[in-house]
């Protein structure tokens, strides 16, 4: 897949709706296309979308074993709700038990390199696993959600993963996001409505303050320019 294939194919979707952008590209690659859930609200918004879109959607989910009991129950609510099949993938045990035994269960607060590592043993490793056999990964990117991620388009190509990766909500707001998920009534995570806008693993997601930036809550003892874990790394 070229850069020009690409700007291609950004140009051509420009004026579509996330609707639009999905049904092609799940008819075009079929089986080797998958959506990459946490759960979160917007992935929650793109599995009622490719539920619709097609019979039998491909959605994967990264269980890093730190994530919320909300997080687990919305998975099976999810499940019931669409009747669809969502793979979990966990990270590599050994991994898991070196880093701990190592570094401790909770290091991710002493530095940014170990906060990393986890993050690399949680979730990069068991994505690796997660993308065989796949040609696009679509993911509930939005521009406004950070500084990291205002220079994002809908359609890139993951040069890190030799992959193509569609963000069809890469342009909406918020409040298309709940507009969306009201109006469909979509299952979403309870903590939502108790001050989590986002949210990751729980040692490292905190509710937000109204006013607050939405990310806020993520890695909060970081500095807002680095606060990516690496799955969206360009
Ligand atoms: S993160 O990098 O800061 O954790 P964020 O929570 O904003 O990411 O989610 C952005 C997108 O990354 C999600 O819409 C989803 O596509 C993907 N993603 C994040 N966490 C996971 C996960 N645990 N499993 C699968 N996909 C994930
Ligand atoms: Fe580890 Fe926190 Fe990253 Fe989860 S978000 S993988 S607990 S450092």
């Amino acid at each position: 897949m070229t850069q020009e294939r690409i700007a291609e194919l950004n140009e051509r979707f420009a004026q579509s709706s996330p609707e639009e952008v999905l049904s092609w590209f799940l008819a075009e690659y079929g089986d080797r296309i998958a959506l990459s859930s946490s759960l979160g609200l917007e992935d929650q918004v793109l599995t009622d979308m490719v539920c619709k879109a097609a019979a039998s959607p491909r959605i994967f989910t990264l269980d890093t074993g730190r994530l919320f009991p909300e997080t687990y129950s919305l998975i099976d609510r999810t499940k019931m709700r669409y009747g669809v099949k969502i793979e979990v993938f966990f990270p590599d045990r050994h991994e898991v038990e070196k880093l701990v035994t190592e570094c401790g269960m909770n290091c991710f607060y002493e530095s940014i390199e170990l906060r990393k590592r986890c993050c690399a043993v949680r979730k990069l490793e068991p994505l690796k696993r997660a993308f065989e056999g796949l040609d696009v990964w679509i993911c509930g990117l939005r521009r406004e959600q950070s500084v990291t991620r205002e220079g994002m388009q809908m359609i890139e190509w993951d040069a890190n993963n030799s992959m193509i990766k569609l963000n069809p909500l890469i342009a909406w707001h918020e409040s298309d996001v709940w507009d969306y998920i009201r109006r469909n009534n979509v299952p979403y995570n309870k903590l939502h409505d108790k001050g989590f806008p986002s949210i990751g693993c729980q040692p490292c997601t905190r509710a937000v303050e109204p006013g607050e930036d939405i990310r806020a809550g993520r890695w909060w003892w970081e500095s807002p320019d680095h606060k990516e874990c690496g799955l969206h790394k360009r």
